[in-house]
């Protein structure tokens, strides 16, 4: 395609997309995926000024609003920002900056840069009149926005008559104040919002922006309302009869004064180094936040330069977006396959076209079961969305309606096991999960072996899924019990394997026979029971034998484990071929437990002050000086428990190093006390929050 062809065909591309996302809040693809068409429309019309004519979309700000709503002219225009992708393209703002601002004498001129989030959320125009809050506005074109104030006055962070300033001169609320910002859903309001849809059986809202906008959109104002929506300020429009400002900084001290919500993540900095330093960490940090964000914004403090420096047609030159490299972007969905786990529940999941999304080349995503691939309705062949943020599994957002082809027919899930028994697959009624139950399986006899020597339960290094899947291809093991009568000749025959890693995975799996009682119950992956319910049970029962001669009741009774863990175990131990199965472990040489031990042990903790008694302490990340069971038995040693996630009722969380973000999320939402691992100690000492963090 020629230069002029691709040109045309792009303009169209942004034009569509512009409307999708500004104007009807339905975006149609990733964000990501628009910028790339931006940049690369952006980059011809460069290259070939000749073809540039004058009707591009890259000159027209958002979208010229729905209007829906009745239009408001802005009376100071609201511009976007220019975007930086990477470290390179914000040196060069910032370079360009500098030079803009440096006399002709040579002397550089100092610039104070002031960074704040980029709220993934919609700017407002917000207006007061005689410190009363009089009207709201979207942004629309930049020029002319649409009248939201019914749906904004709902809003509980938009103040509706402005505090009265007192102690400096020009004291008093301006006659005229616009406050710009940003109108987010938090991300914790997001998730109870789309739980309620999944319940109700509707398709999720894609991301917490478009589900703002859908709210903020709402002819009804009440539904505005329910969805709790939230705003931070970030600048000033017009202003009539207020103080004079020199910097920035001095705006915000104005927004705080007047009683607008200013978002506390606000940092300045006199180099570059710096601004891309705080960049890279809140790249690194940016699901802490109880809002999305997606890059940036980076600002130069000082008015006076701003004047000098002033706009491109598009937006400030005085301002840049730092972008984060995406979370979400589209692909092509290959096929749907369903895996089988250990418990014989299938999993359906895409195969893609690899794509480099959330920081990894992702060539697989989950699709959860039968009913969100019914919801989503994605097809083989589908233009995909696909989205991996943090470190949480990525997984396939939706198809891109408007680039199915004709004629494609939604994905049926399969009758049969993928296993090469074939057996039928079975959905319970009321059950989300369609279950292989056949107990020869094939497919679940390698995934429980995986599960039985993965970090949670038997922790045998060396022995991951490939490993697993040879063992049995060459008819080696039959289950986990026969991994302890493997010789390390058998082992070396298989491919991959050399002499000493042979002898290294026997030795590892001989060191597995010492596991504690809790990792043994773990490993056996009984259905519901993991490994705090395993904990709870070895330290009531301290043997196996005792457990399988237990009765559900008497399972139940004990705490953290309740009557749907004790009925699943003694149905568990009831069944014959298990009980075989533990049998196989008794003569294999495995550690069942015994009273001397927990005697000797008991004896130990009673040295060990209980300054925990009753308290749940919450671990994430990896603590120093502590594997993650270690941290654990710290805790649970002093009295206290060590659950795996954060409620209402836990006494602290404690974060180390590469923590998962959600647990921090949820925590600071709950109001729980966070302390940093280097404080662990202090906290085992003592049992109460440390004295340096109150
Ligand atoms: S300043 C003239 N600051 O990003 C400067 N914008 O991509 C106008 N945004 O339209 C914008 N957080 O909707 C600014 N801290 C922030 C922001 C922010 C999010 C949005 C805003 C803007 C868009 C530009």
């Amino acid at each position: 395609m020629d230069a002029a062809d691709r040109i045309d065909e792009l303009r169209a591309l942004v034009a569509h997309h512009n409307e999708r996302y500004h104007v009807l809040d339905a975006p149609e693809i990733p964000d990501a995926d628009f910028d790339a068409m931006v940049r690369e429309l952006r980059s011809l019309e460069t290259d070939h000024p000749d073809l540039a004519g004058s009707d591009s979309p890259l000159d027209a700000v958002g979208g010229a609003a729905r209007m829906m709503f009745s239009p408001v002219t802005h009376a100071v225009p609201m511009t976007s920002l220019d975007n930086a992708m990477n470290e390179d393209e914000l040196r060069a703002w910032g370079d360009r900056v500098v030079r803009g601002l440096t006399n002709d004498d040579g002397h550089e001129a100092i610039v104070t840069f002031v960074c704040e989030m980029k709220v993934d959320g919609l700017a407002l125009s917000i207006r007061y009149e005689g410190g009363e809050f009089v009207r709201a506005a979207t942004r629309g074109d930049g020029k002319v926005g649409e009248d939201v104030t019914a749906n904004v006055a709902t809003i509980k962070d938009v103040p509706r008559r402005l505090s009265r300033r007192s102690g400096e001169s020009g004291t008093g609320t301006p006659d005229v104040v616009e406050v710009r910002g940003e109108v987010y859903m938090p991300v914790a309001v997001f998730d109870d919002l789309n739980e309620s849809y999944e319940a109700a059986g509707q398709p999720r809202l894609v991301n917490p922006r478009n589900a703002a906008a859908g709210s903020l959109r709402q002819k009804n104002p009440e539904m505005t309302a329910k969805r709790c929506l939230s705003f931070w300020s970030y600048q000033l429009g017009q202003v009539d009869g207020g103080p004079e400002f020199t910097s920035h900084l001095e705006t915000f001290d104005f927004l705080r004064s007047i009683g607008m919500p200013v978002s506390p993540e606000i940092a300045t900095f006199a180099s570059l180094d710096d601004v891309l330093r705080h960049c890279l960490h809140w790249q690194q940090h940016r699901h802490e936040l109880g809002y999305e964000i997606d890059g940036v914004v980076v600002k130069v403090d000082d008015l006076a330069q701003r004047e000098q420096l002033g706009f491109t047609s598009r937006a400030p030159r005085w301002a840049i977006a730092y972008k984060f490299p995406p979370e979400e972007r589209t692909t092509t969905l290959l096929d749907i396959q369903v895996s089988v786990g250990r418990t014989g529940r299938t999993t359906p999941f895409a195969v893609l076209e690899p794509v480099f999304v959330g920081g990894s080349t992702v060539s697989m995503a989950t699709l959860h079961n039968q009913d969100q691939v019914r919801l989503k309705d994605v097809r083989p062949g589908d233009t995909v969305i696909v989205r991996k943020a943090g470190d949480v599994i990525p997984e396939v957002v939706g198809p891109v309606l408007s680039a199915r082809e004709a004629g494609t027919q939604p994905w049926e899930f399969p009758t049969t096991c993928p296993c090469p028994l074939g057996s039928t697959l079975v959905r319970l009624e009321g059950e989300a999960d369609t279950r292989c139950v056949e107990p020869k399986c094939p497919f679940q006899r390698d995934q429980r072996v995986i599960y039985w020597a993965s970090r949670g339960a038997m922790d045998i290094e060396g022995l991951g899924e490939r490993t697993v899947m040879a063992l049995t291809e060459a008819g080696l093991i039959e289950d986990a019990a026969d991994i302890y009568s493997l010789a390390a000749d058998e082992v070396v025959e298989l491919e991959g394997f050399a002499m000493p890693s042979a002898e290294k995975l026997v030795v590892a799996i001989d060191e597995s026979r010492r596991q504690p009682l809790q990792r043994l119950l773990t490993a056996l992956g009984v259905k519901h029971l993991g490994p705090s319910a395993s904990t709870a049970l070895a330290g009531e029962f301290i043997t196996l034998d005792r457990i399988m001669a237990a009765d559900s009741v008497s399972l139940a009774a004990v705490d953290g484990v309740g009557p749907v863990i004790a009925d699943s175990i003694t149905s568990w131990f009831a069944q014959e071929s298990n009980r075989a199965f533990i049998e196989k472990l008794r003569i294999a040489g495995l550690d069942f437990g015994s009273e001397e031990a927990a005697a000797a042990a008991a004896a130990a903790k009673q040295s060990v002050p209980q300054v925990l008694e009753g308290k749940a302490v919450v671990v994430t990340g990896s603590v120093p000086g502590y594997t993650r069971d270690e941290a654990a038995d710290a805790i649970i040693a002093r009295g206290g428990k060590s659950p795996g996630s954060v409620s209402k009722k836990t006494f602290a969380l404690v974060v180390g190093e590469s923590p998962g973000a959600s647990k921090s999320t949820k925590a600071e939402s709950l109001g729980v006390p966070i302390v940093d691992a280097s404080l662990f100690d202090e906290l085992l000492e003592s049992g109460e929050l440390p004295a340096s963090m109150i």
